[in-house]
């Protein structure tokens, strides 16, 4: 019997928003339908490049999660008016009056998100000056912006770290630049594109991240009249325009969401409809959750992901950019590996330091061993860092009900279906950063037949 009532699935815990505290009972398979909307990754860049346009732009499909609401704050004071329909989750974002927002206002949402670097190139579009406030975003590494300062350097911003901050001006206006990235970072690729669209001249970016999100994001800049062309190996070229318009737009799916679904899917031997998942873009997951043991249906409007029983088979990957297998992908599916039978093999290459939620995994009895070597075909950035980033996991081991507490969005999401898969009872703190990522994901629960109570 789900203890969640109706009432309390219907106000603030429900979407995740006021929830800390989440006790599960575990050992309920979960089974039913979800849907996911718009990709968190692409949403929030999205609503920037809102910004650059000189009338206003529409974004659908925009999920109820925290970081939306974050970049909306944001945009807010900077004079871009919002308005949001949560049912269609239809976002219109009107421009016409953008202004610079005072530093205070700007500070309040210090170390809340990570896309405010990402205002820096429409900013200076459009007013000449932008002030970036401290970053937040996941601890999951050193998280440095070091390829966005030298990409806005490139376009001829001039840069003044402050105590708090950063002031940014283009004194000469902006113009196109060669750029290479050291490492195709999708945050710097998204950098260059929101700058280099209304640049003077030429950009040509070598190295650049391909991921869907950021093919979305050139399908809107090009629906803003942007002149974008990506080539092969990885080289993307803008040719800068005076003026774009605003957009209409139906945000890309969130595979991560979809990814974390069918993991919690295959944990609790469930059996979940991930309505609005699409095939393209989860090709590499699929492959791996099905060498792993999962089965899954390809529909029109979405896949369903089950466990078809039988034992679950052990696997060796590596996160990488796309086409690989995306770093989001790998904490959920880790806690399934924890069922496997076999050792299993996770080297993680993107971030340094992502295997922060295991401490609590092993704490509910699984068996995880972290190590500094890259345990893979390749050697990663991190080799030699002395940063524990491969990970060994061997199972099949019984989980056992702990009290465990929230690290980061990924790590939570896994947390949520490591309770969910154990024997007792456990309680998951601190669960209210889970909805920077994951809409509704207390009310899915509560569709897909958990058995939990929610604390606010
Ligand atoms: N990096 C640098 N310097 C920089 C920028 C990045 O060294 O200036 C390094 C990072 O430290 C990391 C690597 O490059 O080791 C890749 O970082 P990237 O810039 O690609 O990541 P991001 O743009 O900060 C986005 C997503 C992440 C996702 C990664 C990889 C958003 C808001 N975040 O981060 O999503 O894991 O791309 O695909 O789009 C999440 O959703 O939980 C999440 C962390």
């Amino acid at each position: 019997m789900n203890s969640l009532t109706q009432d309390a699935a219907l106000h603030g815990s429900a979407v995740g928003l006021t929830a800390d505290t989440i006790t599960f009972r575990g050992g309920q398979p979960l089974k039913g339908r979800i849907e996911v909307r718009g990709a968190k990754n692409l949403v929030t860049k999205a609503m920037v490049a809102a910004l650059l346009g000189e009338t206003p732009s529409l974004l659908k499909a925009v999920p109820n999660i925290s970081d939306v609401r974050v970049v909306s704050g944001l945009l807010e004071i900077h004079g871009v008016r919002i308005k949001r329909d949560d049912a269609s989750g239809d976002l219109h974002l009107d421009p016409s009056n953008v202004e610079s927002a005072h530093m205070a206002e700007i500070n309040a949402h210090a170390g809340s998100s990570r896309i405010p670097i990402l205002f820096c190139g429409p900013l200076l579009h459009r007013l000449g000056e932008a002030f970036i406030p401290d970053l937040g975003g996941c601890r999951i590494g050193d998280r440095p912006i070091d390829f966005h300062l030298e990409v806005l350097r490139n376009f001829g911003a001039v840069i003044e770290k402050l105590p708090d901050g950063i002031r940014m001006s283009a004194p000469d206006g902006l113009s196109g630049a060669k750029i290479q990235l050291p490492y195709p970072s999708v945050g710097a690729t998204e950098q260059v594109l929101l700058t280099a669209v209304r640049a003077t001249g030429r950009t040509e970016l070598r190295n650049a991240a391909i991921e869907p999100e950021i093919m979305d994001l050139i399908n809107i800049l090009q629906k803003m009249g942007a002149s974008i062309s990506v080539d092969a190996d990885r080289v993307i070229r803008i040719e800068g325009v005076d003026r774009l318009e605003g957009y209409r737009h139906r945000a890309i799916f969130d595979r991560n969401e979809a990814a974390s679904w069918a993991s919690a899917a295959l944990v609790t031997k469930g059996d979940i409809f991930v309505a609005g998942a699409r095939q393209a873009e989860m090709l590499t997951f699929l492959n791996v959750f099905r060498k792993v043991g999962g089965a899954f249906e390809i529909e029109e409007d979405g896949i369903r992901f089950y466990h078809p029983g039988g034992d679950l088979k052990p696997v060796v990957i590596e996160t990488d950019v796309h086409p690989g297998f995306m770093t989001d992908w790998q904490q959920p599916l880790v806690v399934a590996l924890t069922q496997a039978h076999g050792v299993s093999i996770v080297h993680e290459t993107v971030y340094e330091q992502r295997f922060g939620f295991v401490d609590a995994l092993v704490d509910m009895g699984a068996t995880v061993q972290l190590h500094r070597e890259c345990l893979g075909s390749e050697h990663c950035r991190f080799g030699q860092r002395n940063f524990l980033h491969s990970a060994v996991i061997s199972g099949p081991t019984k989980l056992h009900g702990a009290d465990i507490e929230v690290p980061d969005l990924r790590g939570g999401f896994s947390h949520l279906i490591a309770a969910l898969a154990a024997d007792g009872v456990s309680r998951v703190s601190n669960v209210g950063i889970i909805a920077r990522g994951y809409e509704n994901f207390i009310q899915k629960l509560h569709d897909l037949g958990a058995d939990f109570t929610v604390e606010s």
